[in-house]
């Protein structure tokens, strides 16, 4: 990922179209090493552990929280979660979001993208309207 970020800032930077660079992508093994990380659940008082070998999307649904998803391969976007708070950092590792999406940290893919530290996230999953 790093070479095709790379490849993609020096076509920009000659100058040329973003839509007519090609390439492909098999996901992404992220920037960050895959480390244990807490997800704190907006107004509930809920902090989940994502062990190293769960993704967030698993351990959500699997605690009840009904997370949508698709792929499950961080390209249809449609496990993205709205981020409330970072304490850390959040590693990225879909290739739905562009960079500028992506340095915004308002949103991630909760497929394949981890963290590290604490982060606050709206699964928008309403216990009273069940
Ligand atoms: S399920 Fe498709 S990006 Fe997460």
């Amino acid at each position: 990922m790093p070479m095709l970020v790379a490849a993609r800032h020096a076509w920009i930077g000659a100058g040329r179209p973003l839509p007519d660079l090609r390439c492909e992508t098999f996901g992404s093994s992220g920037s960050l090493p895959t480390e244990t990380f807490r997800v704190r659940l907006k107004d509930s008082g809920i902090e989940l552990e994502i062990p190293r070998e769960r993704s967030m999307l698993d351990v959500l649904n699997t605690s009840g929280h009904d997370v949508m998803y698709d792929c499950k391969r961080g390209e249809c976007g449609l496990c993205a979660i709205d981020v409330i708070d970072v304490e850390g950092e959040i590693d990225h590792r879909d290739v739905f979001f562009c960079d500028h999406q992506k340095r915004s940290n308002e949103n991630i893919c909760a497929c394949v993208s981890r963290a590290r530290g604490t982060i606050t996230v709206d699964t928008l999953l309403r216990a009273d309207a069940i």
